[in-house]
């Protein structure tokens, strides 16, 4: 597995590896690798001759009050999985390298961006394209592997590629969970064990709401409403957002059907945990 920290390094090598016709598999991530990681470098190793990961804490996707500076980072546990898991070629480049002094240039994607994360974290979306489009003209990957716990991140930059014609193949992975239902999240280490536990009632309220979704009920007032009341009976749990909506245009739906999607941001004492899933 090769190294490598500076961007130049990282750019000539991968141009050099698409010349010599290797097709690039990229998984994008800021580190503090787990399962749902794992799960996209497993698919990516199957899909190109040459896999690549990138780690890096981007600053520019981190409103002023939240974790950047806490981030949990472990890089000597990211490379032995990444060696596990089959990577040839890991990039970790440095904030200074990505935004050199006098950086000016931002990517936004309209619209798909206005609700949801994107109106609870203002730029966000904007940090988060803009690193995705540089990390992909430096990597120069034919696919580029993503997850749907990040729904609207995956629909955002499936839009982004499209509207800027990048040429790299978006591939959205399903959601890895713990045991008991909990999405993974490198987010999950700040939970305390009684934050853990409440937060479980993410994963309850979309088990619930797809039972109740199959028996026949399709108000997504109704839904929602239960979904609600459930995740609110715990007391360390505080709703961002609860929102049914759908899965291509992420406006919300009254009606339930196969394109609806329960999309929900919950504080957990004061971790921001999302999640979501398909309905029906
Ligand atoms: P990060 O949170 O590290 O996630 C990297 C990738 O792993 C994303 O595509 C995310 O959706 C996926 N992922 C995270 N948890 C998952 C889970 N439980 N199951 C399946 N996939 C999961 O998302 C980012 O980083 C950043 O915004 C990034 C795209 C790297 C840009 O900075």
């Amino acid at each position: 597995m090769e190294i490598l920290t500076d961007l130049s390094s990282m750019q000539a090598r991968c141009l050099d590896l698409r010349r010599q016709g290797k097709r690039i598999a990229f998984v994008p991530t800021m580190g503090y690798l787990h399962d749902g990681h794992l799960s996209l470098l497993q698919e990516g190793r199957q899909r190109g001759d040459i896999l690549a990961l990138s780690i890096f804490v981007n600053p520019t996707q981190f409103g002023p009050k939240e974790d950047l500076a806490a981030y949990p980072r472990d890089l000597k546990r990211d490379l032995d999985i990444a060696r596990r898991a089959g990577v040839d070629l890991v990039w970790t480049p440095t904030p200074q390298d990505v935004y050199p002094e006098g950086y000016a240039t931002y990517v936004d994607v309209e619209g798909l961006t206005d609700t949801l994360c994107g109106a609870s974290r203002p730029g966000h979306f904007r940090g988060v394209t803009t690193v995705v489009c540089k990390l992909f003209n430096v990597v120069q990957a034919d696919l580029a592997l993503f997850g749907e716990k990040d729904f609207q991140q995956l629909a955002v930059i499936r839009r982004m590629t499209r509207d800027l014609n990048l040429p790299v193949e978006i591939v959205g992975m399903p959601i890895v969970r713990e045991e008991d239902g909990l999405a993974m999240s490198s987010r999950n280490v700040y939970l305390s064990g009684e934050e853990r536990r409440q937060a479980l009632a993410l994963s309850q309220g979309i088990a619930l709401a797809q039972k109740r979704a199959c028996e026949g009920e399709h108000s997504s007032r109704t839904l929602l409403a239960e979904v609600r009341s459930l995740i609110e009976a715990q007391p360390l749990a505080r709703i961002d957002y609860l929102q049914i909506c759908h899965a291509l245009t992420l406006q919300e739906q009254e009606k339930v059907d196969a394109d609806a999607v329960l999309l929900m941001a919950v504080f957990v004492g004061s971790t921001r945990l999302i999640d979501n899933s398909y309905l029906l």
